[in-house]
């Protein structure tokens, strides 16, 4: 027994040995810390750099993007190897790009995507994150569904969804297409939509407690039907402003269904609790192990393939991380 065991360490060791990526030093810029997604994306990138073996150095960018364009520069001059870079202004990674083709430095962006002429332009740019058209559709199906559940839901009895709107950051693919999507999807399902009120809170949930109060003192918060915020920090906060004037406290007859999207831990406690009705994961994990996997096999000059990074890789260039509903049936799996 105890000579598998040995024989196992040595194993062990040797395939660490053969996949140490020692020499690997990946240099990434994150828009913002103060973010509790990309704080979940960094800390799945640290985790697998560290079952990897390499360097991986993550500074922030604190939202500002000339401070970015400097970070990456000095990550140039230090010799990184690879690049991951989440894009405090997605319009421009076009520079970013530029910067790391003109020293063959392979860079791989997260989270904010770039224009396709980007991708297009260097044979070394890749981009993984998820498709924000699928997490837009799965949010408004959760809200589809619980109206088609719970017709009570529908207060007025209009045969129409009464409902806010909490965007993300202007221009962000995921403000935009979850936005839209999620519209898409309850008009697909058949329902009638009036919308009350519809405005930017940045990915903030502070600003959406704000945004909601002017929301509710303006349409009356008996007429609000439903929220659907582009991502749980809004809906939470969108949920503090509910709390404020008694609902979603475990009365049934003051409920207003909220959906968001990411499942970070505190909107899994939400859903526990009750006051939030559901979520898409968005895989912060998977995100961050793919983008670190292929700045690995690109620094290390290996082509990044299925085979060389565990992931489908799309048109040579994309990782599209799955979204996945989360609802009261299933939370609990993806609680950690
Ligand atoms: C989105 C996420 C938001 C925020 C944003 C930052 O994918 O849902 O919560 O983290 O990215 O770019
Ligand atoms: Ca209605």
């Amino acid at each position: 027994m105890k000579r598998v065991f040995a024989l196992a360490a040595v194993l062990a060791v040797v395939f660490a040995g053969a996949a140490l990526a020692t020499e690997v030093y990946v240099g990434s810029c994150i828009y913002k810390f103060d973010d509790t997604f990309m704080t979940g994306v960094r800390n799945a990138m640290k985790a697998e750099m560290d079952a990897q073996g390499g360097t991986l150095e993550i500074v922030d960018s604190q939202s500002r993007q000339p401070l970015q364009n400097d970070q990456v520069d000095t990550y140039i001059t230090k010799g990184a190897n690879a690049l991951i870079v989440n894009p405090v202004d997605r319009t421009a990674s076009l520079p970013l790009m530029e910067k790391a083709k003109a020293e063959g430095i392979p860079i791989i962006f997260i989270n904010r995507e770039p224009d396709p002429e980007v991708m297009k332009a260097y044979d070394k740019v890749w981009y993984d994150g998820a498709k924000a058209e699928e997490s837009g559709t799965q949010s408004g199906e959760i809200i589809a569904d619980y109206f088609k559940a719970n017709p009570g839901a529908d207060k007025n009895k209009d045969g129409k969804i009464q409902y806010i709107m909490l965007r993300g950051e202007q221009g962000h693919q995921d403000a935009v297409l979850r936005t839209e999507y999620s519209v898409k999807a309850l008009k697909a399902a058949g329902f009638g939509l009036v919308e009350l009120g519809s405005d930017t809170a940045n990915w903030d949930k502070v600003q959406a407690t704000d945004k909601m109060k002017g929301f509710i003192s303006a349409a009356g918060i008996e007429n609000i039907e439903a929220v659907l915020a582009n991502n749980d920090d809004m809906a939470l906060g969108a949920i503090e402003a509910l709390k404020a004037e008694g609902y979603n406290t475990g009365d049934p007859a003051k409920f207003i269904p909220v959906v968001g999207v990411d499942a970070t831990a505190p909107a899994l406690e939400a859903m526990k609790d009750g006051s939030l009705l559901g979520t898409v994961l968005n895989d912060a994990d998977n995100q961050g192990r793919a983008a670190v996997r292929v700045a690995v096999a690109a620094a290390e000059g290996k082509p990044v393939t299925r085979e060389t990074v565990g992931y489908e890789i799309t048109d040579g260039k994309y990782v599209w991380v799955p979204y996945q509903k989360v609802t009261k049936e299933n939370y609990q799996q993806f609680m950690k």
